[in-house]
Formats: C-alpha cells, structure tokens, sequence
C-alpha cells in the first residue's frame, strides 16, 4: 500500500524531533557532570558570588591605578581547619578567678566570635566601648591586628591575646584594618567560617577628613586636606585616589572581597552617625545580632555637651561618668565647601553600590 507524502513528511518529523530530543539530553547530562565535577567538594569556599559587583567596581576605577589585581582570581582554600575555640586546660593562677574555679566555673581564652573589622574612624572604638558594658561579652582591649600584621604567629598567639571568659560569655576583637586587608576575609574564614563581623561605616566625606585630622595631629607638618585630596594639589580637578583617607571610602570596593568568603547575613552594618546622635539603637541592633539579652539601653549613656558626643555612666573597668579618650570625637579642620562637594560627587555611585550589596541606605548625601 503507497503511503502518502504528507504521511511520509510527518514521520520524518516526528523521528527528527525525538533523535533531536534525545541529543540535546545526551549534551546536558554530560555538561552537567562536567560543571559538577569541577564545582569544589566543600561548603565553605570564598566564591565569586560577587563577580558583577566586581565588574563595575572595575570599570568605576579603569581609570586609575587602583584596579583591583585580586579580583580576578577565584579564593579556593582546600579546606576549613577547625580551630579548638576553647583551650582545654587553661587555667590562671590569679585569685580573681579562684573563687569561680572553686564554683566549678573554669575561665579560658576564646578564639572571638565575632569582630569588629572596621572602618578605620568609623565610630569602632565607641561601638567596642558600648558593647563591651554587657556582662556576656568580653573584649580584647587594645587592637590585637592578628588578621593583617601577625598572621603569621599563629592562632594559639592570637586566642593568648583574648580576654578570659566564662561560659555563656564571648569574645570580641576589633582591628579596623581588617576590612581593606586582602587576606583577612579567607583568613577569618579559615579560623571560623561563622565568625559574626560588624562594620561601623560614615559618610566617606566626613570619615576622609577624620582619617586626616588623626594623621596631622600625628605629622603636624603634613599638606593641607585640599592639597592632597587632588591630584595636583588644589590646582588639579580629579581627586587623588591613591590617597589612602580618600580610597578607603570606597566601602563597596572592600566589601567585595568579603562577600566572596561571607554569606551577608554574617554582617551588621553599624551607622556610625547613628552611634554618635542614638547609640541605644544601635546597640539594640549589634545585641539582638549578637544573639545577646538585650542589656545595653538608653540607661547607660548620657550627652556631654562639653564633648559633643555620647558618654556613659559607667563601663566595664570604671564605675563613674566618662567619655572616651581625647583622641575621639576631635574638632575637624575647616574645608573648603567646593572640595566638600566634589567628594561627595566622586563618591555617590560607590555609595549607591554599597548600599545596594548591603541593603541599607545609610543617606550620605
Ligand atoms: P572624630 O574624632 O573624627 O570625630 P574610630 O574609633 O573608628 O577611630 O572612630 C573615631 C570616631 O568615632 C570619631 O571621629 C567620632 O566621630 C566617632 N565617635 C562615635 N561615637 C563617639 C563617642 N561616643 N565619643 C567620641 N567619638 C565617637
């Protein structure tokens, strides 16, 4: 019996179709092994999540000699190494601590659990100040810069710099560096992948001037701000992002690195101008992260007009009214209201950036 043509079209259509369908199955399956394959066996890698970001962060600074070299490379580690958090048979002979040995209760020195990474003149010291009053934390007092300048004497050198603790309570370190220093992401990373990190951030202009203002006390011989913010002096148009108090407002550069070791639920971001106009709310937001009771209220501050900033009543080592030291909370020196201006043109879509990857609009003008 002849079959008709359109009969014959048909089949060969249908037997295409399926040959095709069953190629097309063959190909993914293999892509999808091959992708699988190569995909890293452990959790806790620094990825490229971020890799866009990256991206336009690269075209914002094509211009300049600060391209970052890092971001092209992938941070693979070969493996979380777990670091006893707790040393086992620590003790101390000092008698503050006998009477709870003799209560069974055995201080010891932790590797923290959460830090303070930055950022340099962002409020760090006040929020350390502030957080450290709650009864469950206890802070290294002085920055310890394990992460950037003494990594490499190892983590026992690092938990022999934390304060004793009891049960219940934790351990805080702050270094503000570690925010701009390459390594420190994957370092942390490697001590505890669940390392909880807090930024105190400000408004990259006034925090530019902060960052100098600590540098002349310092070199009182040092070049005026608007000579140095721009390239040629204050001849020059184009600001001078080589200037480490201009680049280190670039939050969203530095955020980058992080994010490629740390999901963003592992972050508070701290406003460092609420710190100083509302620090109770704020210290509401770093317990309540911390997993903490809420201890720390409106009760343990008080303004000093003399000072201009929040004072507290008492704290952990002193129990009577006092602010923080002179080198906080200085009189800025005057800048020309243009200079002012152009910075906080060159900053706005770093900022509009950062507050993307963060979430929070921190309303820097
Ligand atoms: P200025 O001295 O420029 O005003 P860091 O501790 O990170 O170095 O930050 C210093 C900044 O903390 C100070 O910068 C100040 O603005 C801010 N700060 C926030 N709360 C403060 C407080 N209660 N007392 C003093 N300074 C405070």
């Amino acid at each position: 019996m002849e079959i008709p043509v359109s009969r014959k079209i048909t089949l060969c259509l249908l037997c295409l179709g399926i040959l095709s369908l069953y190629l097309s199955y063959t190909f993914n399956t293999c892509l999808v092994s091959n992708i699988s394959k190569s995909l890293p066996k452990h959790k806790t890698f620094c990825t490229t999540q971020y890799l866009n970001v990256t991206y336009f962060l690269q075209l914002q600074w094509r211009h300049h000699p600060l391209v970052p070299k890092d971001n092209t490379g992938l941070h693979y580690t070969t493996a979380v190494r777990v670091v006893p958090l707790l040393a086992v048979n620590e003790t101390d002979a000092s008698p503050k601590y006998r009477f709870l040995r003799q209560q069974g209760l055995q201080p010891a020195r932790q590797l923290p659990s959460a830090l303070i990474i930055g950022v340099k003149k962002g409020g760090t010291r006040a929020l350390l100040e502030f957080i450290r009053i709650h009864p469950d934390v206890r802070a290294a007092g002085s920055e310890v810069h394990f992460f950037d300048k003494h990594y490499s004497k190892g983590f026992e050198w690092y938990r022999h710099h934390m304060p004793l603790t009891l049960e219940g309570q934790i351990t805080i370190e702050k270094s503000p560096s570690y925010f701009i220093t390459k390594e420190a992401p994957r370092r942390v990373q490697h001590m505890n992948p669940s390392t909880k990190l807090l930024v105190v951030v400000r408004d990259p202009v006034t925090r530019s001037i902060s960052d100098y203002t600590q540098a002349i006390s310092k070199k009182p011989e040092m070049k005026p701000f608007e000579e140095l913010a721009f390239v040629n002096g204050t001849t020059g148009n184009s600001i001078d992002t080589s200037w480490g108090p201009i680049k280190l407002g670039v939050y969203a550069r530095y955020l980058v690195r992080w994010l490629k070791c740390f999901p963003l639920s592992q972050f508070l971001f701290v406003s460092g101008e609420r710190l100083i106009v509302d620090p109770a709310i704020e210290l509401k937001r770093v317990q309540d992260f911390l997993g903490l009771k809420r201890v720390v209220t409106e009760k343990h501050f008080y303004f000093n007009s003399t000072k201009g900033f929040p004072c507290l009543f008492k704290s952990e080592g002193r129990s009577s009214p006092h602010c923080l030291g002179k080198t906080k909370g200085r009189n800025h020196p005057y800048i020309n209201p243009l200079v002012l201006q152009k910075l906080r043109d060159f900053y706005r879509p770093f900022n509009s950036r950062f507050y993307q990857m963060t979430g929070i609009n921190f309303g820097w003008s």
